[in-house]
Order: structure tokens, then C-alpha cells, then sequence
């Protein structure tokens, strides 16, 4: 119990501090954003612009009608509505950076393009307005652009050119037509999940087909219910808060605890630790295909392990001691019994 608790505070302690940079990181940043007397341009690029200099989103329309279609529709497009964006977001210009030179001179190097930018570079760019976010404070940290996975790879810069006003389809397989949308309409995703990360993640196809699995090809959880695509404190991009085992228990919250007797893997290692998340060949997505070897791969007397070995009188060749939950029913834990019986 004790070491329980101290486990406990220590994750709170870790977890305080966290938050702690978290603000002083958010607030800094956002006084960078609201301070400036201009939208920042991309990184590298940084010059004082003239307010003269822009021109409008209106003028880009004339030349550029594709992208004027498809930006007019999203949040950004409406920055110039927002109190605490009328000066400072610019329409298309917010990323281009201001355009009349381009305009005038006719001139496409007169312009700020992200066609030789690196995924890198062209996140920086997002970042100057979107790292505030607590979302997207731990993007550049993240396992996703460490790996040169940028905010493009994910968004469409100017928004999907398709419904506009349909939720997003997160039913697989996509078909790209009219009636059954494969691009996103949320979010300006470019893709619909899980399409847009199994794209990349093509062995999660197979993992989410095994006979017990999350239902996420069927449309009803998406990969983002339980990772943040944009990165974050834990291992494996999960959504996670405090402690491992956060995200599963926002759903499955009757294995949340705390249980006056706690089975301690779950509260120290995880819910992985006995599960495969995303699928399994075996029932209740267990790890192993029978109970008892998973549970005797810690409860053997011969490893040095923090977990008893089981009791004589186990016998293992009495067929009524091998299904392990048949007595041991509360295996997350239990608020009666100290071995879990009830
Ligand atoms: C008078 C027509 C005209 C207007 C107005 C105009 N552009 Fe262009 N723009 C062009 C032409 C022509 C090109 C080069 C051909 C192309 O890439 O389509 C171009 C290219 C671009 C490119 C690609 C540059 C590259 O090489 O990668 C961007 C980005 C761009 N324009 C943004 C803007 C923005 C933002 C505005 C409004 C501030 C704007 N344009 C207004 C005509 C125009
Ligand atoms: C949120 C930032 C952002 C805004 C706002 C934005 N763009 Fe872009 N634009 C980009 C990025 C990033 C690219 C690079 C293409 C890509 O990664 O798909 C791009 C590419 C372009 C190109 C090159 C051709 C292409 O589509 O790849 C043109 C032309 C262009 N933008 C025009 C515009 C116009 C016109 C507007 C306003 C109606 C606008 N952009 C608003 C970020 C933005
Ligand atoms: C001028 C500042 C600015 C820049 C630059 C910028 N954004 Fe945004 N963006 C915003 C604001 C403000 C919102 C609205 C936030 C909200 O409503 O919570 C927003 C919203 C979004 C949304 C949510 C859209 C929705 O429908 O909910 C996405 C996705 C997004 N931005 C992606 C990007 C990407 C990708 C880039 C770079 C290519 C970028 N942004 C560049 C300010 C910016
Ligand atoms: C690996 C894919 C991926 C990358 C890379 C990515 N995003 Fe996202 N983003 C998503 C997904 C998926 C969602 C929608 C999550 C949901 O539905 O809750 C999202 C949501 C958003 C939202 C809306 C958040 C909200 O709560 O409404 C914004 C803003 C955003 N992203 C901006 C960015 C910016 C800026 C970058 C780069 C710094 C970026 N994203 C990089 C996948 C990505
Ligand atoms: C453009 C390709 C691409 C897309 C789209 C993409 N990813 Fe990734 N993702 C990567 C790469 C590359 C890595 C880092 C290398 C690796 O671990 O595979 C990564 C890493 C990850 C990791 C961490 C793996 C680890 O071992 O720590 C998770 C979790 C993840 N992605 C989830 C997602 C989710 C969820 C989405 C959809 C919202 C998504 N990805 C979309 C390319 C992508
Ligand atoms: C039910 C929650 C859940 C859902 C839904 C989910 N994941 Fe995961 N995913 C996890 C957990 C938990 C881990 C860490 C597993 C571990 O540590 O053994 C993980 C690990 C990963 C990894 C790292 C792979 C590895 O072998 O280490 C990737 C990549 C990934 N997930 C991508 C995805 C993609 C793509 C989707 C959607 C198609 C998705 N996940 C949906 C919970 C989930
Ligand atoms: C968004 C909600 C949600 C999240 C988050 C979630 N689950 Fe689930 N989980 C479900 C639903 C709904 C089912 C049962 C229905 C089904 O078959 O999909 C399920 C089924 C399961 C089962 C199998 C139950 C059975 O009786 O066969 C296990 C085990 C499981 N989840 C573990 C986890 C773990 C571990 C995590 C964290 C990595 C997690 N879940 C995260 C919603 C969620
Ligand atoms: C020590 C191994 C172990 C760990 C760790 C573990 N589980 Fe389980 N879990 C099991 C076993 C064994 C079963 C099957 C019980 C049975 O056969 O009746 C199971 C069954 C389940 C089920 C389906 C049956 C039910 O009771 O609802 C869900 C859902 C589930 N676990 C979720 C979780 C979640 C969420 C976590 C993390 C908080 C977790 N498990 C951690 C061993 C574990
Ligand atoms: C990842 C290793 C691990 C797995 C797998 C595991 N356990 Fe445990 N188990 C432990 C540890 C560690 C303890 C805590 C011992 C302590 O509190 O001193 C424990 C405690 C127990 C206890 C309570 C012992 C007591 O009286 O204090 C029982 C009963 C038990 N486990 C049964 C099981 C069963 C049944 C399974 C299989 C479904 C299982 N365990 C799977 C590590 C594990
Ligand atoms: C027929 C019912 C039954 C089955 C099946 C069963 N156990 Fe037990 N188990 C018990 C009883 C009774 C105790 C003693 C409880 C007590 O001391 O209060 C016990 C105690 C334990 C303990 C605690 C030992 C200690 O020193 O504290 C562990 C660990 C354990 N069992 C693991 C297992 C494992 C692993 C399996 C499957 C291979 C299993 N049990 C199957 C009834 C069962």
C-alpha cells in the first residue's frame, strides 16, 4: 500500500510540474503571438512588414480561385471576425505573408511558398499561432515530427474543397465518392480517420482486424480517442493524464479504482501490460492465449518478482485450478477480498 501511495505522489508530483511548465510555456507563448504587432511569418523568414503591403484574401481570389473556395469555408478564413484576431490574422496572408509584390509584379518567388519547405518548416509556420494550444505544445517533441511528420501531413493548409458540412466519415474502407466522403470535413483533416493514419500505420489494419479488437474499422472509436496525434507526455502519443492507464478508463471506468485491494501491475505497468489494445486472436484482447499463462508469467516462485508464486495446493495438473478468473473474478482489483474473489 505504501509504495502504492508513494507511486501515486510521485506521479501527482510529476504531473504538477508538467502543468506548471505547460502554463508558464502557454502563457509565453501566446503574449509572443498577441504581442506582435503582425502575424509572424513562417520562421527564417521573419521581416518587418509594411501594413500596406497587404493586399486581402479577396484580391488572392481573383487569380486563385481553388484555394480561395476551399479556405473561405474554415476557421481560419473567420480569424478577421474574432476579437482577439482582427489584426493580427491576414486571410491567406496569415501564411503567405503579405502579397501585393506577388500581385503586382506578377511575380510567384514574391511570395511566401511552402512548395521547397520541409515538414518542418512549414509546421514552425502553424506554430507561431497554434503553440500556445495546450494540444500542440508538445508537437515539435513529438514522435510525429521528430520523424518529420508535419501539420500538412495531416491538415489540408487550406481546407477540404469537399462537404463542407458533413461530419467526417470514420467508416472503413473509404470510398471517395460523393456519397460515402473519404476526405475529412472535420478538423481539415485530409483524410478521414482511421484511414488518414493507417495511410501510414498500415500494420494497424491488420491488428484492428484480429477476431477481438476495438471497433475502430467499424466507425464507432477513432485512433484519436485514444492517442494524440499531436504528441504529449507519454509513451506512444497516448491520451494520457495521470498515470498509464488515463485513457482506457475514461471509457472503461469501472476498472478505474482506487480499490482498497489493487492488483498491482494495472496500477504500475498498465493496462498493456495483459492486453493488446488495438487487437487480439485471443478473447478480452488478452495478450496470451490462455489466462493462466499470462498470470503465470509473473506468478512463478522462480523469477525474482514482486508477484507471490501461487499457493500449493495449486495444483496445475487439477484442470479446476488452471482457469485462474474463475475464482480470481476481480483481476483489476477488488474493495472485499485481497486475492480478488469478489
Ligand atoms: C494577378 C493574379 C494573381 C494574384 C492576384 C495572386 N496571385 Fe498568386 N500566383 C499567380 C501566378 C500566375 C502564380 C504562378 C503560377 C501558379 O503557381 O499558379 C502564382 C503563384 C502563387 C503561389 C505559389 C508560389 C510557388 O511558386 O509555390 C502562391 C503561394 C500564391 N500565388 C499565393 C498568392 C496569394 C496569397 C495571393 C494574395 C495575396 C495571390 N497569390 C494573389 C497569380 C496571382
Ligand atoms: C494556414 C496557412 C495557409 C493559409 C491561410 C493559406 N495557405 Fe496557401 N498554402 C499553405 C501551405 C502550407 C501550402 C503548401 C501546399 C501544401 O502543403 O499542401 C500552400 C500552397 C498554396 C499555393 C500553391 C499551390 C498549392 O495549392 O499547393 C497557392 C497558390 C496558395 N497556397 C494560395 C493560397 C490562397 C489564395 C490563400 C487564401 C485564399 C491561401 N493560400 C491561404 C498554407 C496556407
Ligand atoms: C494567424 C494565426 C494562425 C496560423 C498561421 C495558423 N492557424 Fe490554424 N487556427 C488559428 C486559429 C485562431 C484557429 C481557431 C482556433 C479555435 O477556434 O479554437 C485555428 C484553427 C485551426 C484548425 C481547426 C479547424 C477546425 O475546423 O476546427 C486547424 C486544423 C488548424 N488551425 C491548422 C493549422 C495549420 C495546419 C496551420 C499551418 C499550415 C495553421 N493552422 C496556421 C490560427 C492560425
Ligand atoms: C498525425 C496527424 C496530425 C498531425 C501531424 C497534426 N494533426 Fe492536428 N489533428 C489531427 C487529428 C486526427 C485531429 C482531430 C482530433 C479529433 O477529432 O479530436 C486534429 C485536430 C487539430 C486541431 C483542432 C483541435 C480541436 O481541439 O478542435 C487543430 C487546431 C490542429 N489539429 C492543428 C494542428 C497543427 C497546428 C499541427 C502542426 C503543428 C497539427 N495539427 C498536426 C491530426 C494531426
Ligand atoms: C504521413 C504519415 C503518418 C500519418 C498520416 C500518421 N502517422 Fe503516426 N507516425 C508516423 C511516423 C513516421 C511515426 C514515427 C515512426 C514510427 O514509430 O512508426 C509515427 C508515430 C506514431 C505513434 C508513436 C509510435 C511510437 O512508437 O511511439 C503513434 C501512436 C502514431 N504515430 C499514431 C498516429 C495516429 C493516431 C495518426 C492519425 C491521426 C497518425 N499516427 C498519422 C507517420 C504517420
Ligand atoms: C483503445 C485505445 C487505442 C486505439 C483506439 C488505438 N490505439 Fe494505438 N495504441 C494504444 C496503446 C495503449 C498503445 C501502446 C501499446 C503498448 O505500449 O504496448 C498503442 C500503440 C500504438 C502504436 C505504436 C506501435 C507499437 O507497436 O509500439 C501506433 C503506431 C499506434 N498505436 C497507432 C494507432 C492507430 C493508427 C490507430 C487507429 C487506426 C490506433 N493506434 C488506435 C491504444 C490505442
Ligand atoms: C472510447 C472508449 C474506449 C476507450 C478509450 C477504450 N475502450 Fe476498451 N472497449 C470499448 C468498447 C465500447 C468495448 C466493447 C465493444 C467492442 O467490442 O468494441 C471495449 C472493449 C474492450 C475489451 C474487451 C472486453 C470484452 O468483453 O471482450 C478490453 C479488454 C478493453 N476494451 C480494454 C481497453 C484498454 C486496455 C483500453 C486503453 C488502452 C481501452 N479499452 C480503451 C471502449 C473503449
Ligand atoms: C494483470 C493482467 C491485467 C491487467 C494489467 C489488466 N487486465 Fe483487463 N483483464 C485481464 C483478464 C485476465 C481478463 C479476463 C477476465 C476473465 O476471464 O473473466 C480481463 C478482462 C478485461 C475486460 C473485459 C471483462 C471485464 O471485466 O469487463 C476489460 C474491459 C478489461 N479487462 C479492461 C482493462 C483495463 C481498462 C485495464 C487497465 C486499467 C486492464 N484491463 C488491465 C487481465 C488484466
Ligand atoms: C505483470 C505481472 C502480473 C501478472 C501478469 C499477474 N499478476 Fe497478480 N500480482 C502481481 C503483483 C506484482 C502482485 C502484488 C503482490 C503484492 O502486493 O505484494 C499481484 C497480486 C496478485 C494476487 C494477490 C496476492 C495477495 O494475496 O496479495 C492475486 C490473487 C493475483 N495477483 C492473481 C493473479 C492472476 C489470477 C493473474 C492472471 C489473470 C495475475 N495475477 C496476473 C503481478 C502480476
Ligand atoms: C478454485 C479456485 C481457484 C483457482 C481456479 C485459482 N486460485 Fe488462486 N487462490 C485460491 C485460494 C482459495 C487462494 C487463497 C486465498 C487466501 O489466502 O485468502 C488463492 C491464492 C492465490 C494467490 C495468492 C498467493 C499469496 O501468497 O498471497 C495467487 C498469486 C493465486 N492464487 C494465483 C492464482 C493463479 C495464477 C491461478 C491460475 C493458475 C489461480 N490462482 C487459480 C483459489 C483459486
Amino acid at each position: 500500500m505504501i509504495s502504492r501511495k508513494l507511486i501515486k505522489v510521485a506521479l501527482l508530483g510529476v504531473w504538477a510540474v508538467f502543468m506548471a511548465g505547460w502554463l508558464v510555456y502557454g502563457i509565453q507563448s501566446r503574449t509572443v503571438a498577441t504581442s506582435a504587432a503582425e502575424p509572424s511569418a513562417p520562421k527564417g523568414t521573419e521581416v518587418a512588414y509594411n501594413q500596406d503591403d497587404y493586399v486581402g484574401s479577396d484580391t488572392c481570389a481573383t487569380c486563385h480561385e481553388d484555394q480561395f473556395k476551399a479556405f473561405s469555408k474554415t476557421k481560419h478564413s473567420k480569424l478577421t471576425q474574432v476579437k482577439d484576431w482582427k489584426d493580427k490574422a491576414k486571410g491567406c496572408e496569415s501564411c503567405h505573408g503579405p502579397g501585393r509584390a506577388h500581385v503586382e509584379e506578377a511575380d510567384p518567388t514574391k511570395i511566401i511558398s511552402f512548395k521547397d519547405k520541409t515538414a518542418k518548416q512549414v509546421s514552425e509556420s502553424c506554430l507561431t499561432c497554434h503553440a500556445g494550444k495546450e494540444d500542440h505544445n508538445n508537437f515539435r517533441r513529438s514522435e510525429h515530427l521528430r520523424n518529420n511528420v508535419g501539420c500538412t501531413d495531416c491538415h489540408s493548409p487550406h481546407g477540404s474543397p469537399n462537404h463542407p458540412t458533413k461530419v467526417g466519415s470514420i467508416t472503413y474502407p473509404a470510398i471517395d465518392s460523393e456519397d460515402n466522403p473519404g476526405p475529412a470535413t472535420v478538423k481539415m483533416l485530409k483524410v478521414s480517420e482511421p484511414q488518414l493514419c493507417m495511410s501510414c500505420h498500415q500494420q494497424t489494419k491488420a491488428q484492428f482486424s484480429q477476431p477481438f479488437h476495438h471497433k475502430v474499422l467499424e466507425g464507432q472509436m477513432k485512433c484519436s480517442d485514444c492517442h494524440n496525434a499531436h504528441g504529449g507526455f507519454e509513451l506512444k502519443n497516448a491520451r494520457l493524464s495521470v498515470g498509464a492507464d488515463a485513457v482506457c478508463v475514461k471509457c472503461h471506468t469501472d476498472k478505474q479504482g482506487p480499490f482498497v485491494y489493487e492488483h498491482l501491475p494495472i496500477t504500475t505497468e498498465g493496462c498493456a501490460t495483459c492486453h493488446n489494445t488495438h487487437g487480439s486472436t485471443n478473447p478480452k484482447m488478452l495478450k496470451r492465449n490462455q489466462v493462466r499463462q499470462l498470470c503465470l508469467e509473473c506468478h512463478t516462485a522462480i523469477f525474482d518478482s514482486p508477484a507471490p508464486g501461487v499457493p500449493s495446493f495449486h495444483r496445475q495438473d487439477n484442470a479446476s485450478y488452471q482457469n485462474c478468473t474463475n475464482c480470481h473474478v476481480r483481476i483489476h482489483g477488488s474493495n472485499t477480498h485481497p486475492a480478488f474473489f469478489r
